[in-house]
């Protein structure tokens, strides 16, 4: 699968509900590249085309979850599994994610090539596509000359823009909220941090194998207070991030624990697990992140530093 979006410097890519511009030079890219071929879009960004209306030469499957709901001209799916299933019957290559925000999301890890409209602009926004400039899994294979808006015609007058191309070059990792198949794998990773931890501070681990046991890992999912998120690549279980609400004002994201597996180190996977506990965090009204780590841990030190984490406070200790 591939997709076609335009994305701002930030890679903003809309605001309450429509695009950042409107640039005619761009929606002729968008035409030439997806003639011919099947296009996927939710019902909001449908809702935005002229009159509501379908994209004429070409197959539009629209994502939508009510039964009831059947635009004139398109194919309607009701979830991904029955996307995914519908897509069989196309030649995946001729299919393109066309938006918004939340199919991007869902259809990023589907897809392989990226047609991306670079706005050379900071706008206003409200929805973010994933910035793949700063993605591993992604390398920038084609970038066009700057192009310039037209201003008689374009809602903005004075806009630079280049067409980029953009190549999977690395598995998808996704992150999802943990379910109790996860257990066995989160206490594998659980017990590869207790061995960092028992390398630095021997006297602090004695005879612990982890933080948690695999009980304990089954409890606290789906408790309500603890938040257990894992990132998966190819099919396995590789990262896990823990948090906690702490309900102290601000109201604070407390994150428990964090760990990938070894073998998915450098691949991005520690980033996206933060980033889902961020967003985790905003959803449910908390302003601050907040988290230990171990004097002696300098991977750790350096990630959360690089991550824009700063110091709040240290720990201090006396062996008597
Ligand atoms: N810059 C670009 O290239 C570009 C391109 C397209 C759109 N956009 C912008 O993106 C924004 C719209 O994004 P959006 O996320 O609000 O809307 P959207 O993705 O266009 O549509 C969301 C709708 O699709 C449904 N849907 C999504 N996934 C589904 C699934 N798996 N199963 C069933 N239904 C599903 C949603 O159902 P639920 O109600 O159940 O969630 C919701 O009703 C606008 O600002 C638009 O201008 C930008």
């Amino acid at each position: 699968m591939k997709l076609i979006v335009a994305v701002d410097n930030e890679w903003g890519i809309g605001n309450k509900g429509d695009l950042l511009a409107r640039v005619r030079g761009d929606l002729l890219h968008f035409r030439d590249v997806t003639a011919g071929k099947t296009v996927v879009l939710g019902s909001n960004t449908l809702a935005t085309f002229p009159g509501g209306k379908v994209l004429k030469n070409r197959v539009n499957i629209v994502l939508h979850p009510s039964e009831s709901y059947s635009p004139e001209g398109a194919l309607v799916a009701h979830s991904i599994p029955e996307l995914l299933d519908m897509l069989k019957s196309y030649d995946t290559n001729d299919v393109f994610a066309i938006g918004g925000a939340s199919v991007y999301r869902q259809l990023l890890p589907y897809c392989d090539t990226a047609y991306v409209t670079k706005f050379r602009k900071s706008y206003e926004k409200d929805v973010w596509f994933e910035n793949l400039d700063e993605s591993p899994e992604w390398e920038l294979c084609e970038e066009s000359g700057v192009m310039h808006s037209d201003p008689e015609k374009d809602t903005d007058p004075a806009l630079d823009y280049v067409f980029c191309v953009y190549r999977r070059v690395a598995p998808a990792v996704t992150v999802r909220e943990a379910n109790p198949e996860d257990v066995p794998a989160i206490y594998r990773l659980l017990t590869v941090i207790a061995d960092v931890h028992r390398a630095i501070r021997p006297d602090l681990m004695l005879d612990k194998k982890s933080k948690y046991t695999p009980e304990e890992v089954r409890a606290h999912i789906g408790d309500g207070t603890n938040f257990i998120f894992v990132a998966e690549r190819e099919g396995e279980v590789c990262g896990h991030i823990m948090c906690v609400i702490l309900r102290d004002a601000p109201k604070t994201l407390y994150i428990d624990d964090l760990c990938v597996d070894p073998a998915a180190r450098r691949k991005g996977v520690a980033r996206k697990l933060m980033r889902r506990a961020e967003a985790f965090g905003k959803e449910n009204g908390c302003s601050y992140l907040l988290l230990s780590v171990w004097s002696g841990n300098g991977e750790a030190e350096r990630f959360y530093a690089d991550y824009g984490m700063t110091e709040r406070s240290r720990n201090l200790e006396k062996r008597i």
